[in-house]
């Protein structure tokens, strides 16, 4: 026994020195750390000078399309010295399974792309960022100047390791490693993708003991996802800094590739032209190209064109490029693969549809038209369409009203002059359908168009998110409750159609916010006290922290009594000057920080009701001065899987992985016949 034992470790010694050998000698590859800083010079470029797109430790299906970006950048940070020259002299290289070294363009057959030259500033500290005055002069930023190429629509046909490497400078060159895996066949014809906007389990409780009945503190029943098969967790840290904004943690999901802030479905590269960066090929492409007659679906209660859906029809280093983003929707992004063109598309965002807003004052709602569409503008319309057309929805200017202001306040939507056809009618919240309307109709469709090939649909409940944001918690928990009854809907739907055990249903968020709760408030004590210990008095913790007054008595699954005395004592780790007292804005949304008299810093909003101006207790910022908002935060966020696949969501994972388990769950990691 021993002998053996000796001999398999003198073995291992063996193996492992000799692979350390080879290693050093055929290869320039090296995984580097992150570095430390708040400024970047650009996202994922740990190389000093180079920087690779996709960048190093990628992962693609086999022939899914990318586009390579190679940029040098010659630049000094001692900015009183003169911008070196740029790199214009490099040399691309690829190999794979450690191989032979061949040109770019030979491995892809390709011509050699033009070379670009461009400069860019490089904010590299807080001083910088602020323009700080030192010595008598603002610290300037760093010029860098950029010598770079992109190799456009590019494929790995094949699984393997692969690497590519730059060599630039008299002797410098940096490498990067993809994998392209291969995996085993595993199959759901239907996949639903819910996506919370910005929740995370702390939400997730307080809406169960808003909208859930208990008896001595035992649930009788809890949220309908709470059910499912499995649970996760994902990380939602985007390429390049710790926390993440709605783009690129849903391009992450869309494409498998982690981005940058305000990213769709593209690494960003340092040049101007937010239409040219290197694009990654998304689910939704991806479908269309291998599996063309599966039924794509988007549908959120945001307008159409905010961060969620737009990762899956668009590609652009600019979140806020409404316009274009609404044109690929119907007519794609050249050289690549053909538009998205969703079976049903339901969303807000008229504005950029039709009228001065719309990309060369096109009337999309006639292109649409012409591509097949049938075109609806309000509930009624929606909920009366039965045929087989593909479907374009299109509800409002902006986000849809929240629940609360589809359902108990209405009259807030009053003169909101938001009517989708751009006539500067009014959409009132009771003409506008819902995350359960939307997402139902869209499965009746789905199911009509994609027959046995099944459908793909992605369903955002957005505003959980943007209720956070101002700490809005009764309207959030509304639109978190109203996903919970969408949910449970889908599930009887998907039963009675007959598609239940045929469907891989996915619950998550794309990121968090820091709420929590750390007990209850009586509202009439905390707004019947003026000095500052009463006030906190009201707050009860531990013993004292007894249950809030929300019965759902009808049994519709949302609270009947939307403003008790006792609620959830709520919060988030982070935000703006403000005051909180708990209370349910009636008459508007909640906006808790206005801009101060210095038109720099934030101060609260006289007019928040919610938070009881100057009545309510004193919150003290911890923000950034330009912020006026809460933000985002780092946890992971939870994953309800429930159907075939599920099994693959159940550990933690990051959220770029979750492109590759919905593709393996549908069956879309390898190529056709047609493809090769
Ligand atoms: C980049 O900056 C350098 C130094 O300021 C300048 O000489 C060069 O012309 C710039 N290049 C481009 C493409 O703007
Ligand atoms: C919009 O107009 C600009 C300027 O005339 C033109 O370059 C562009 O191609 C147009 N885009 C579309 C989608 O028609
Ligand atoms: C809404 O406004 C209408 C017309 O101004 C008014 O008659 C109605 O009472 C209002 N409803 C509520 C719930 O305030
Ligand atoms: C907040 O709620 C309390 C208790 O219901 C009430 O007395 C107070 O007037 C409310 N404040 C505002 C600004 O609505
Ligand atoms: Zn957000």
């Amino acid at each position: 026994m021993k002998i053996t034992l000796l001999t398999v470790f003198s073995l291992a010694t063996i193996c492992s020195s000799a692979l350390a050998g080879s290693t050093s000698s055929t290869s320039s590859y090296k995984l580097r750390p992150d570095p430390e800083g708040q400024f970047p010079r650009l996202g994922a470029c740990p190389d000093a000078h180079a920087c690779i797109f996709p960048p190093d430790v990628s992962q693609f299906i086999p022939g899914a399309y990318f586009d390579l970006r190679v940029e040098l950048h010659a630049y000094d940070e001692d900015t009183s010295k003169p911008t070196p020259a740029p790199y214009t002299q490099f040399k691309t290289t690829v190999r794979k399974n450690n191989g032979p070294w061949s040109d770019v363009n030979r491995y892809f057959d390709l011509p050699n792309p033009k070379l670009e030259e461009w400069n860019f500033s490089w904010v590299n500290s807080i001083d910088a960022h602020l323009g700080t005055i030192k010595d008598g002069k603002p610290v300037s930023p760093v010029n860098v100047a950029v010598s770079s190429r992109a190799w456009r629509k590019l494929k790995f046909k094949e699984a393997g390791s692969y690497e590519i490497k730059v060599e630039y400078g008299p002797k410098q060159s940096y490498t990067v490693k993809y994998t392209v895996p291969k995996k085993p066949k595993q199959k759901a014809k239907n996949v639903i993708l819910f996506i919370s906007d910005g929740t995370n389990t702390g939400m997730i409780t307080a809406a169960r003991a808003v909208a859930k009945a208990h008896t001595s503190g035992k649930y009788h029943e809890f949220l309908s996802f709470e059910s499912f098969d499995n649970l996760g967790h994902v990380i939602t840290n985007s390429v390049d800094s710790l926390t993440t904004d709605s783009a690129n943690s849903a391009s992450a999901y869309s494409t498998g590739h982690k981005s940058s802030v305000n990213a769709l479905s593209v690494y960003c590269d340092s040049s101007e032209d937010p239409f040219d960066d290197p694009k990654v090929e998304s689910i939704t492409e991806l479908i269309r190209r291998r599996q063309p007659n599966k039924a794509i679906g988007i549908v959120t209660t945001a307008y159409g064109q905010d961060a969620t859906p737009a990762a899956f029809v668009s590609h652009t280093r600019k979140r806020s490029t409404y316009q274009e983003i609404s044109d690929q929707i119907i007519n794609g992004v050249p050289d690549w693969t053909d538009p998205v063109i969703p079976d049903v598309w339901l969303t807000g965002g008229a504005e950029y549809f039709k009228g001065p807003l719309s990309l060369n004052g096109t009337d999309y709602y006639k292109e649409f038209s012409k591509k097949g569409y049938k075109v609806v503008q309000n509930k009624k319309d929606l909920n009366n369409y039965n045929g087989k057309d593909k479907l374009m929805g299109v509800f409002r200017q902006g986000s849809l009203d929240v629940w609360f202001e589809r359902n108990l306040y209405v009259n807030n939507t009053v003169g909101n002059k938001a009517a989708p056809d751009m006539s500067g009618k009014d959409a009132l919240g009771s003409d506008q359908p819902g995350l359960e309307d939307m997402t139902i109709k869209a499965l009746e469709t789905l199911k009509k168009r994609g027959g046995d090939d099944g459908f793909f649909l992605m369903s955002e409940a957005a505003s959980v998110d943007k209720k956070l944001h101002v700490f809005d918690f009764p309207r959030a928990f509304a639109e978190l409750v109203e996903l919970d009854v969408t949910i449970k809907k889908t599930v009887e739907w998907l039963k009675k159609n007959g598609e239940y055990e045929d469907t891989l249903i996915l619950v998550t968020a794309d990121h968090a916010h820091s709420f929590d709760v750390w007990g209850s408030v009586d509202r009439n004590y905390l707004s019947g006290h003026v000095d500052n210990t009463a006030k906190l008095n009201s707050i009860g913790v531990y013993g004292q922290s007894g249950w809030p007054g929300y019965f759902d008595t009808n049994g519709d699954g949302f609270p009947d009594n939307w403003t008790p005395n006792i609620v959830l004592a709520a919060g988030t780790s982070n935000g703006p000057d403000h005051y909180e007292a708990w209370n349910t804005s009636k008459d508007e949304i909640r906006n808790p920080s206005i801009t101060g008299p210095d038109k720099l810093t934030y101060i609260p909003n006289p007019e928040d009701a919610a938070g009881d101006y100057q009545k309510g207790l004193k919150w003290n910022s911890n923000l950034p001065t330009e912020e006026n908002q809460g933000v985002h935060s780092m946890s992971d966020v939870f994953i309800y899987s429930n159907g075939p696949g599920s099994d693959l969501f159940k550990k933690t994972f990051e959220n770029w992985d979750l492109f590759f388990k919905m593709a393996e769950a549908m069956d879309l990691l390898r190529p056709t016949k047609k493809e090769n």
